[in-house]
């Protein structure tokens, strides 16, 4: 029997450094795709994933995304008076229940690994999941789940540890983390190994580590204990290649589009599909898109 995943982390204490000036004095993470914050796209898909507890590892200048989710009474009381109904109830419905929200600040951005290992007291002795907030992921049908909830369904299937991967060309493999595959079930797979950025023609798969994890607390004393890594980073990965010696960690192909939105073009791209994607919007800009391509 697996224990049940409750509490997932969003590392949202980075730099922002490739979308700078966007990101100068605006998080990247409250950057918005359509008309959400790209936060909270994740956050969405976290609770579509049972997620009840969202613990926000944060940092100098993302106080906002405090505020975000918070109640905000003069907006929902002027909203009220003046008869926005559906404008109110989309944020009241958005509103995480009162104490499911937890932040705390890496005081210094030292790394992936150092940011999960910032929320160990909040998370505790239980498995979690960690969500990268940059990257927002969409389902490949309407009935389909999104990334985490199929990290979920596999982590019930396989327990121990669930890392979410995607595939790209072999010459963009040494930008990413890239696994080494086992024993392969098509949509889940063993890991039989991890590599942080390999240096180019090296890697030993195109599948690439994605954001979303789902790992055992013993990972929280590992990171602790762990020297910095590529970048002068402590790297999440280098933390999970410890954990491996002694856990299994398997791999899910998400059935799915993954945007990475702290990219220029990555952003571009999650906008465009959303936007085809919604019903109030579709249509329109479609049309406006035709004629911008002539
Ligand atoms: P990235 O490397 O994509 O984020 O880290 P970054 O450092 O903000 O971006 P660039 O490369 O300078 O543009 C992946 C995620 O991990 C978080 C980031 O906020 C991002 O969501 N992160 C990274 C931290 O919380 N702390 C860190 O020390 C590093």
């Amino acid at each position: 029997m697996t224990k049940r995943i409750r509490k997932a982390v969003f590392p949202v204490a980075g730099l922002g450094t490739r979308f700078l000036p966007a990101t100068k004095s605006v998080p990247k993470e409250m950057l918005t795709v359509v008309d959400r914050p790209v936060l909270q796209h994740v956050v969405d898909e976290a609770k579509e994933a049972g997620i009840e507890h969202f613990v926000f590892v944060t940092g100098r200048g993302k106080a906002v995304i405090e505020d975000h989710f918070d109640m905000s009474y003069e907006l929902e009381d002027t909203l009220q008076k003046r008869g926005k109904k559906k404008e109110y109830d989309a944020l009241m419905a958005d509103l995480p229940a009162a104490g499911a929200t937890s932040f705390t600040r890496q005081q210094a951005p030292l790394g992936l690994g150092h940011a999960v290992w910032c929320a160990r007291d909040i998370v505790g002795d239980e498995p979690f999941a960690v969500l990268l907030p940059d990257m927002v992921t969409m389902a490949s049908g309407a009935r389909k789940s999104r990334c985490l909830a199929q990290c979920v369904a596999a982590y019930e299937k396989h327990g121990g540890n669930i890392i979410a991967v995607e595939e790209v060309p072999m010459e963009e493999t040494h930008q990413y983390g890239v696994v080494a595959i086992g024993k392969d079930e098509g949509a889940t797979f063993e890991i039989t190994g991890m590599v942080e950025k390999p240096p180019k023609g090296t890697a030993p798969s195109t599948s690439i580590i994605s954001g979303r994890y789902i790992l055992g607390p013993e990972i929280f004393d590992i990171l602790e204990k762990q020297e910095k890594g590529a970048g002068g980073e402590i790297q999440l990965t280098d933390g999970m290649k410890t954990l491996a010696k002694k856990q299994a960690f398997h791999g899910v192909r998400f059935d799915g589009r993954t945007y990475d939105t702290g990219s220029k073009l990555g952003f571009l791209m999650a906008n465009a599909a959303f936007a085809l994607q919604n019903p109030e919007l579709a249509d329109s800009y479609r049309a406006e898109l035709k004629k911008l391509l002539g």
